[in-house]
């Protein structure tokens, strides 16, 4: 089964690590989509967002990045993907997310939506919180791979000493 993981990664943490590759582990195919919002104002372009997400996934062959614009269950549809993943941290997701779930069932209800959850070392952590610890100068090595940590870095030295995300 071809399936969608949807999401801002912006940037991708070890818990969107966490939900990809449990996720890869029980489809044909996975395609990690990176919504394209310009109204949300974002650290990293959607190409770096793509390019990480790459890296991060080159030891899995049956995952693959792209962006979407627009709804996600048509982005599903012309990918021929009847599964929308999406990882559950606390119960404060769950609200937010089974509105989303229902919404994309009453545009299309060929596609259904999988909730897996988180596993308990990423409860806390979101693509957010990354930032503002990075910002602020601290340790985010539990919280990224090495390669998302030096272009955090990197954006943070680029935009001193305006640096607010
Ligand atoms: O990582 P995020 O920011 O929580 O991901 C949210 C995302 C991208 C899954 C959601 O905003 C989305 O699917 N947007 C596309 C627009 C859409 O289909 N909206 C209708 C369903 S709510």
């Amino acid at each position: 089964m071809k399936a969608v993981y949807p999401g801002s990664f912006d940037p991708t943490t070890y818990g969107h690590m966490d939900i990809i590759e449990r996720a890869a582990a029980f489809t044909d195919e996975l395609i990690v989509a990176v919504l394209n919002n310009s109204a949300k104002k974002a650290m990293f372009t959607i190409e770096e967002r793509l390019e990480m997400i790459r890296q991060l996934t080159a030891h899995l062959p049956n995952v693959k990045a792209m962006s979407f614009s627009g709804l996600l269950v048509n982005f599903a549809e012309e990918n021929d993907a009847r599964l929308i993943i999406r990882g559950l941290r606390a119960v404060t997701d769950f609200e937010n997310e089974f509105q989303m779930a229902l919404t994309n069932r009453s545009l299309n209800n060929n596609i259904e939506t999988l909730f897996i959850s988180t596993s308990t070392q990423y409860l806390f952590l979101s693509s957010s919180i990354v930032k503002e610890v990075a910002t602020l100068g601290g340790n985010v090595d539990e919280m990224v791979s090495p390669i998302i940590k030096e272009q955090l870095l990197k954006k943070i030295d680029a935009v001193k000493p305006n640096n607010k995300f």
